[in-house]
């Protein structure tokens, strides 16, 4: 067994492990970021310890990213480490949600510092943006141009995210982390089915922009099927070039060039001064204590943590465990729940960076109480009656989260999105990369709806440099200071209760985590008023809610949780989500 020089702290300039076959002796440039908090620690990771001493567990929803990632843990590598390498394979091997043209947040977890942070990455409004910018001549909002045109792409932060959290909590270089995605990007990959059926089922959109067809169809027109080989030059040479410069290789230089060259031929808005300004923040997640247990969840521009902690303390009040799993009475009070949640974040949530959010009494116990007592337990309350609305149905579409933990006791929970799956469909020609479409979170008009349905309103208006508002939720659950449970899910609206849901099963229920993330899942988001239900609950189930006065509509899969649980003695148990065909949990 070899054992592999010991490399406690990064050392960009120093020698290369042997393991990493890089073709470039690169250094990294430093990225300069404000922080909200203070924090400067460089995590654990020690490359001394033998091999067969050593454990992690990664979970992503695709098996080349997890083995990418799983072979830095093995060699001493740490979870943010492996969660960095992730994070770029991913935007090669799925691209459409895995990325570097769009944004996210990560959660990272140390044990032994007993802290747990967030990394803010989410994409910006260019300083062009205004309120209206979605606005026709009727006063009606375009969800064309805002969501599939150049105008709907926000300033990414992907990339400047996850050099902040290498540099700030990571052993290895930039271009270490990004050596296997510039290899699966230059040598290509084997096409999965999923891979093939997600271009087919998206071909008219990709097909529209001459940058994106190009990289998505064969050089004849023809489809990439099973078992082709996948490769992408241009995105190779934009990774490359990140891997040489650091984040100035995708802000400035020859890709932010291209980035505009795209915008200017599209009429989009981003800038050579929107890309060089933007910076990601390290903020204080959200937390809350449920049973006994630490729940630890994405702040805003997200209002994931907000209301998974909301829901989480208006249920504390019900015996759930005894109602027991997904029964009529467990539903009808988890969508009670859910709907008063997602009314008070339709008027409340936005980017805290410009507008105030009660955080703190959306969060207490004591509003939990108040809105706990306006439930019934055997007939559901109208939302009509909570507030009214006007929503659109659902999308179905894609963002990725994965989950790594390492053997130093530090845990990596990421959610990262370009929003739909192909976010805006629209390829920054010449540098490989798609756009992401995450304008469309803003509220483009009082009282219109987002893809997802959802409803915002001044608080979440366009304003130049403003981070829309999000429902993703990395979360870690800790018991006792210990890691216990690090999830998170793709899902538009529906991220906040599935992820809700898989922490449900585990505390409530006692599933195991595999069990937890394949068990049906519900959702409610307060209007449309219905329950929406997955494959595999009951019709007794069905009929009983209906009794409540429920409506309840049954509709495809919702979310793809990538989850990790810690046992008592230390085991990592994974759960990926059987709802995406390439997902894997691996660890040794
Ligand atoms: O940030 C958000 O809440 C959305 N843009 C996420 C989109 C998403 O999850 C699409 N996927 N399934």
């Amino acid at each position: 067994m070899e054992l592999i020089t010991s490399r406690p702290k990064r050392n960009p300039t120093g020698s290369k492990p042997k393991w990493l076959s890089l073709a470039l002796a690169l250094s990294v440039s430093t990225a300069v970021v404000s922080t909200t908090v203070e924090s400067a620690a460089i995590l654990e990771g020690d490359r001394s310890v033998p091999l067969e001493a050593r454990q992690g567990m990664v979970v992503t929803s695709h098996f080349l990213a997890t083995e990418e990632a799983l072979e830095v843990l093995k060699n001493g590598g740490n979870a943010v480490d492996a969660a960095v390498t992730a994070a770029f394979a991913l935007a090669v091997t799925q691209p459409r949600s895995g990325n570097i043209g769009g944004g996210g947040f990560m959660l990272v977890s140390s044990e032994k510092k007993n802290e747990t942070i967030a990394i803010d990455y989410r994409e910006k409004a260019p300083a062009a943006a205004t309120r209206d910018m979605y606005l026709n001549a009727e006063g009606e909002a375009d969800p064309e141009l805002s969501r599939f045109s150049h105008l709907s792409a926000g300033v990414p932060g992907t990339v400047a995210g996850l050099a902040l959290a290498l540099e700030k909590y990571g052993s290895i270089s930039l271009s270490e982390a990004l050596a296997p995605a510039i290899r699966l990007a230059s040598d290509g990959f084997i096409v999965t089915p999923r891979f093939s059926k997600g271009i087919k089922d998206r071909e008219e959109r990709l097909r529209k922009f001459d940058s994106t067809r190009k990289i998505f169809f064969k050089e004849d027109g023809s489809f990439y099927e099973p078992g082709d080989t996948f490769v992408q030059k241009d995105l190779a040479a934009t990774l490359t070039r990140i891997a040489k410069d650091g984040v100035k290789g995708f802000y400035e230089g020859k890709t932010a060039e291209l980035l505009v060259a795209e915008m200017q031929r599209g009429g989009g808005l981003i800038t050579l001064e929107d890309l060089k300004q933007y910076e990601p923040v390290i903020r204080k997640p959200i937390h809350g204590n449920y049973r006994g247990y630490d729940i630890y969840s994405m702040s805003p521009p997200s209002s994931g943590g907000a209301h998974i902690v909301q829901i989480l303390n208006i249920l504390e009040g019900y015996p759930i465990g005894e109602y027991g799993h997904n029964s009529a009475k467990t539903i009808h009070l988890m969508a009670e729940a859910m709907k008063r949640a997602y009314a008070d974040r339709s008027k409340y949530l936005g980017d805290t960076d410009f507008v105030d959010v009660p955080l703190d009494g959306l969060t207490s116990k004591s509003y939990a109480e108040e809105l706990r007592k306006q439930i019934k337990v055997d007939h559901m309350t109208p939302s009509s009656t909570i507030k009214p609305g006007n929503p659109v149905p659902y999308e179905s579409n894609e963002t990725t989260h994965f989950s790594v933990v390492d053997k130093f006791g530090n845990a990596v929970s990421n959610t990262y999105t370009i929003n739909f799956s192909y976010g805006s469909h629209i390829v920054v020609d010449g540098a490989g990369f798609l756009l992401n479409n995450e304008m469309d979170d803003f509220s483009a008009k009082p009282g219109v709806p987002n893809a997802y349905g959802l409803l915002g309103g001044e608080a979440n208006k366009i304003e130049p440099g403003k981070r829309m508002l999000s429902s993703m939720s990395p979360t870690i659950v800790k018991k006792d200071g210990k890691n216990f449970l690090v999830t998170g899910s793709p899902g538009g609206s529906r991220i906040i209760t599935t992820t809700l849901q898989v922490i449900m099963n585990v505390i409530d229920h006692s599933l195991n985590v595999q069990a937890a993330v394949n068990a049906p899942r519900i959702h409610h988001q307060w209007l449309p008023d219905e329950i929406r239900i997955e494959e595999g609950i009951s019709p007794d189930t069905i009929d009983l809610l209906e009794g409540f006065g429920h409506t309840v509509s049954r509709k495809s899969a919702m979310g793809a949780i990538q989850s990790i649980m810690i046992g008592e003695d230390g085991t990592f148990y994974g759960g990926a989500d059987p709802r995406r065909s390439t997902s894997s949990a691996m660890g040794f």
